[in-house]
């Protein structure tokens, strides 16, 4: 299927909406080097996204540096092994926690079905060969924050874990991607430990906009449904850290959670 890159901001385009989810398959450019964010699975019928993705870039003349992704849930992830094979230049660049929760099926119930998804890490392993799971990223970086270039214009990605444990944000040409966040008040968001720290996440986020003096102006989510321009960050970040001490205060068993630790899981899994 032949589809069209959509121009969303200054640097930012969206190559389309993929799968029953419509996650979005981000492109973002500087001086012809780019990040495609996002790895979702095909929509039934069509072509894997990555193949769709490559021949845009074709198009264009853009070369693909970085490959980043919002969060290690299924439908942003599921195409991983494609996107490994259609750029194989590219650096693979994911926070630490991903590869932890990548390696884990999701199972979930929904309208009285238990589903479940295997681990895109099964993929990876048989279209890629038998690799060790972290040979598939080049990169993967412990710290809270990131900075990446893309023809010298800096591309962050901070570490917030809010929606899931594995949540980063990237922050490019003003726009700051918040992944599946929800924003403002109501998060319907299950998965409590995440929630528990999403005071700290956001906290994170304030702060880095702060330090580096950075004016936000806008903020997509990663499924391209929610695109806010020209709002105000601060207060959309102020009243979900609102909403979010509210939820504490009311649901105190929430705190238990606040010393659940990647690093604890991570060396339980793979000690090294
Ligand atoms: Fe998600
Ligand atoms: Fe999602």
């Amino acid at each position: 299927m032949s589809k069209d890159l959509e121009k969303k901001a200054d640097g930012i385009y969206l190559a389309g909406r993929f799968s029953e989810w419509l996650v979005g398959a981000w492109i973002l450019e500087s001086g012809g080097e780019c990040a495609v964010m996002e790895m979702p699975p095909p929509t039934a019928g069509d072509i894997n996204p990555a193949l769709i993705v490559k021949k845009m870039l074709d198009e264009k003349g853009w070369k693909c540096r970085y490959l980043i992704f919002s969060h290690p849930h299924w439908d942003h992830t599921a195409s991983i092994a494609e996107y490994r094979k259609t750029f194989p230049d590219a650096i693979f660049v994911a926070h630490y926690s991903a590869p932890l929760f990548l390696k884990m099926s999701e199972y979930y119930w929904t309208k009285g079905y238990l589903i479940l998804r295997e681990s895109p890490w099964d993929n990876v392993k048989e279209q890629c060969g038998n690799e060790w799971f972290l040979n598939n990223f080049n990169y993967i970086y412990q710290s809270d924050t990131l900075e990446l270039s893309l023809a010298g214009e800096p591309l962050y990605l901070i570490y917030a874990p809010k929606h899931s444990l594995g949540d980063v944000h990237c922050l490019f040409k003003g726009v700051l991607f918040t992944g599946d966040w929800w924003l403002y008040e109501g998060d319907p968001c299950q998965d409590l430990a995440a929630c528990s720290k999403a005071v700290e996440s956001i906290e994170r986020v304030e702060k880095f906009l702060t330090d580096k003096d950075y004016r936000a102006h806008s903020i997509f989510s990663a499924h391209g449904d929610n695109l806010f321009y020209d709002i105000d960050v601060a207060e959309a970040l102020t009243r979900t850290r609102q909403y979010h001490l509210g939820v504490e205060e009311k649901m105190p068993d929430l705190r238990d959670w606040k010393n659940f630790g990647i690093d604890v899981l991570y060396r339980y899994f793979f000690p090294s």
